[in-house]
């Protein structure tokens, strides 16, 4: 099969190509899925040039030689041959339309346990599946983290990202208001068209955006900032009295952390938390199938709908991919189509 093989860490991940590689056999209690779609995101990025906490030769994780991607929809070719012992039968069939999760996404096959998949919801396309998949971080951040209420007031750094625009989402489906921070007029311009957020403030362009947003909360500030890009700092000081942070990710901090002052989070009654969704699964799995029913009834709601850039076709479009959400030219979500749809499930 084709793949994006990392036979040792690649600086700059835009160059990847994909080469052949022996498709993988399904272990006794593994599907096996044809890929239709995979979703290149920021933590591919990472990954690849082995700067991700998930690059830990110990565990065996992303370590070279790995194929690389996580974000996956695809169509099951084959079932376990003998489930694990949390289920008695395999709970999907071939044919199923499924989508996931899991390290390995960018290549034509990927063979994973039960847990790594889910069901395409009736009425969703395996592309939408896969666009969202990433994102429920987005909806358990915002609802469950964060918890966040109606009439509160949320801003979102790096809102023109595959996360923080889901947060943007959730958080107004939720009756919040949303301030949505862009990096640059460009972009901004296009979250005002497309976007239903109440401002959005550009950050790069000698603007005084904290001033802004201290006027739309009438000098009282945001309620809760949910922190995609690593922005402490600056969270705190745009947040109210009693205001909650949530750390989701670090895309502008490049692999080097900030330092925060304790006595700043005393001073305002500040609660900062982190959040990483795979701890979800791997601790709360009650939570967890919470976590899934509240995201997916959203999307088939059409509360959600996923915002797709670009046109990406085939693995050969991977690097093209991930170098366009390197040099920040996406906005919204990146899928590349691996396999038409109907075509394999006629197989
Ligand atoms: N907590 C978790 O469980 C979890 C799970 C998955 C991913 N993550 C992390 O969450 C973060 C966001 O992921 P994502 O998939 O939403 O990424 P993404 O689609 O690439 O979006 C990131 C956004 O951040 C902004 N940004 C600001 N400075 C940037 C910089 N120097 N480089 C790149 N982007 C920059 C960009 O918007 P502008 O250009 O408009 O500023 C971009 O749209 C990443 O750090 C990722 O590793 C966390």
């Amino acid at each position: 099969m084709k793949a994006i093989l990392i036979p040792e860490f690649a600086p700059d991940p835009s160059t990847l190509q994909p080469s052949e590689v022996p498709t993988p056999p399904p272990k006794p209690d593994e599907y096996q899925i044809s890929i239709t779609h995979c979703a290149p995101q920021h933590a591919d990025i990472l990954h690849a040039q082995g700067k991700h906490q998930n690059n830990n030769a110990k565990k065996g994780w992303c370590h070279p030689p790995f194929i690389l991607g996580y974000d996956f929809a695809g169509i099951v070719r084959s079932v376990p041959s003998s489930p694990s012992s949390a289920t008695s039968r395999p709970k999907f069939s071939k044919g199923d339309r499924v989508f996931g999760i899991a390290i390995g996404a960018f290549a034509e096959s990927i063979c994973v346990k039960e847990a790594a998949i889910r069901r395409v919801p009736d009425g969703l396309s395996n592309e939408t599946a896969c666009a969202m998949a990433g994102q429920a971080v987005s909806y358990a951040s915002v609802r469950h983290v964060a918890d966040v209420q109606a009439g509160e007031t949320v801003m979102v750094s790096g809102a023109s990202g595959g996360l923080g625009s889901v947060c943007c989402m959730v958080a107004k489906a939720l009756g919040a208001k949303v301030v949505a921070l862009a990096g640059d007029a460009e972009k901004a311009e296009a979250m005002r068209r497309d976007m239903d957020v109440d401002l959005v403030v550009v950050m790069n362009d000698g603007r005084d955006w904290m001033a802004e947003v201290m006027a739309f909360t009438e000098q009282r500030g945001v309620d809760v900032f949910l922190d995609n890009i690593g922005m402490v700092n600056d969270a705190i000081r745009c947040l109210a009295y009693f205001g909650r942070i949530v750390i989701i990710g670090f895309a502008a901090r490049k692999g080097v952390m900030e330092e925060v002052k304790m006595n700043k989070l005393l001073l305002k009654s500040i609660t900062i938390m982190g959040y990483r969704f795979g701890e979800s699964g791997r601790r709360h799995p009650a939570l967890l199938e919470r976590i899934w029913a509240g995201y997916l009834g959203m999307l088939q709601k059409g509360e959600l709908k996923p915002m797709l850039y670009g046109d990406y076709r085939g693995l050969e479009d991977v690097g093209r991919a991930l170098g366009d959400l390197a040099e920040r030219r996406v906005y919204g979500k990146v899928v590349v189509k691996v396999a038409d749809e109907e075509e394999l499930s006629r197989l």
